[in-house]
């Protein structure tokens, strides 16, 4: 049967990263024989600047038929002067929240090639590899009522965090799994001396332990975990937390290994239909020079083939092609150092479908 993939390459660098993962996807479907279709859509800014909206009703009615989506990135400055609900961010929070792609997986991983571009020392982030499983549809994201109103005389603003115990078990239950086909050791990550939503949190993800006693569950206090993980990062496998604790420390895991511009993430629903997106940002600053690394969107199409299109040989062999081009010594500007060959985004992708040929 024929899958469905729908591109949304967005704004900023979007389209250029997402141009090499078409190509690395074009060079699969050839190599590999797969029955796969694709499609595009707009989203964020560039979908505002068409039919002003960032998630016009076009592109979410091809989102929901799609069996994955492959994205880029969205915003710039450009839109940060729009009315809140207009905003590019609010495109891609709506089509989290349209297709209930509740549950987050943003792997932390440290490519051996690159151990020296970590900002700690090597021997702390050597091997270093970390899931976190954030929740992406719920939490102080979502929660009602939020806005900013006038109270004596002065602006206040507001917003709700919440969390049910369905929703707690259902991301619960995702990270457990996770855990149980990686090293067995899953964190949970909470407020629970402050905020009670984070403690009801801690108590439906411990209530959980007893079906799962292969795993070695532990919980921390978000202010500790973010200390431990520059502390000692390797002391971590899996690390299950809510919405906005997610955000946070999936950026601090992605710089632990020193290249946010190679991390790619998985946004899933009940089903496993996904959206796969580079942790990244649209990086207005150095789009449309063609130097932005593309491999954190190819290392993206890779999760997709894994997890959506279960095509576990195919993902492999894309990572495999990613870790060849390393080896060679080709590095776009935001991972190079010294004695690698600088490359473009375009001659990176190239270098990747090369590699799968080969
Ligand atoms: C992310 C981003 C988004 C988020 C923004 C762009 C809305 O930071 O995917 O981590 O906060 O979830
Ligand atoms: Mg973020």
């Amino acid at each position: 049967m024929t899958k469905n993939i729908l591109v949304m390459p967005g704004d900023g660098i979007g389209p250029e990263i997402v141009a090499e993962a078409v190509k690395v996807l074009e060079a699969v479907k050839q190599t590999f024989s797969l029955d796969i279709s694709t499609d595009e859509a707009l989203v964020g800014g560039s979908a505002y600047d068409v039919h002003g909206d960032p998630l016009p009703e076009v592109s979410l009615e091809k989102a929901r038929a799609a069996d994955a989506i492959l994205f880029g990135s969205i915003g710039g400055p450009k839109w940060d002067a729009i009315e809140r609900d207009k905003r590019p961010e609010r495109g891609l929070l709506r089509l989290r929240s349209s297709l209930n792609l509740f549950a987050n997986l943003r792997p932390a991983i440290l490519f051996p090639q690159l151990a020296s571009a970590s900002s700690l020392k090597p021997e702390i982030v050597s091997g270093l590899d970390i899931l976190i499983v954030r929740e992406l549809t719920g939490g102080i994201y979502f929660g009602q009522p939020r806005g900013i109103r006038e109270e004596n005389g002065e602006r206040v603003g507001f917003n709700t965090d919440v969390y049910s115990e369905s929703e707690i078990r259902r991301i619960g239950r995702v990270a457990f799994e996770l855990a149980m086909v990686r090293g067995k050791k899953l964190l949970s990550v909470d407020k629970a001396n402050v905020l009670e939503v984070t403690e009801l949190w801690k108590e439906v993800i411990t209530s959980m332990a007893a079906e799962y006693p292969e795993v070695q569950l532990s919980h921390m206090y978000v202010d500790n975990a973010a200390m431990q993980l520059v502390r000692a990062p390797k002391q971590f496998d899996v690390i299950v937390t809510g919405n906005l604790f997610g955000d946070i420390l999936s950026d601090e895991a992605a710089m632990l290994t020193g290249s946010i511009g190679m991390l790619p993430s998985a946004s899933l629903d009940e089903n496993r239909k996904g959206l796969y997106e580079p942790c990244h940002g649209s990086a207005p600053d150095i789009a449309g020079q063609g130097i932005a690394n593309p491999l954190a969107t190819i290392l993206s199409l890779s999760m997709l083939l894994r997890y959506s299109l279960e095509r576990a040989d195919v993902a492999d062999a894309i990572e495999k092609a990613v870790e060849r081009v390393l080896e060679d010594g080709l590095r776009t500007a935001d991972i190079w150092t010294d004695g690698c060959r600088k490359v473009g985004t375009a001659e990176m992708g190239d270098a990747v479908v090369a590699a799968l040929k080969s």
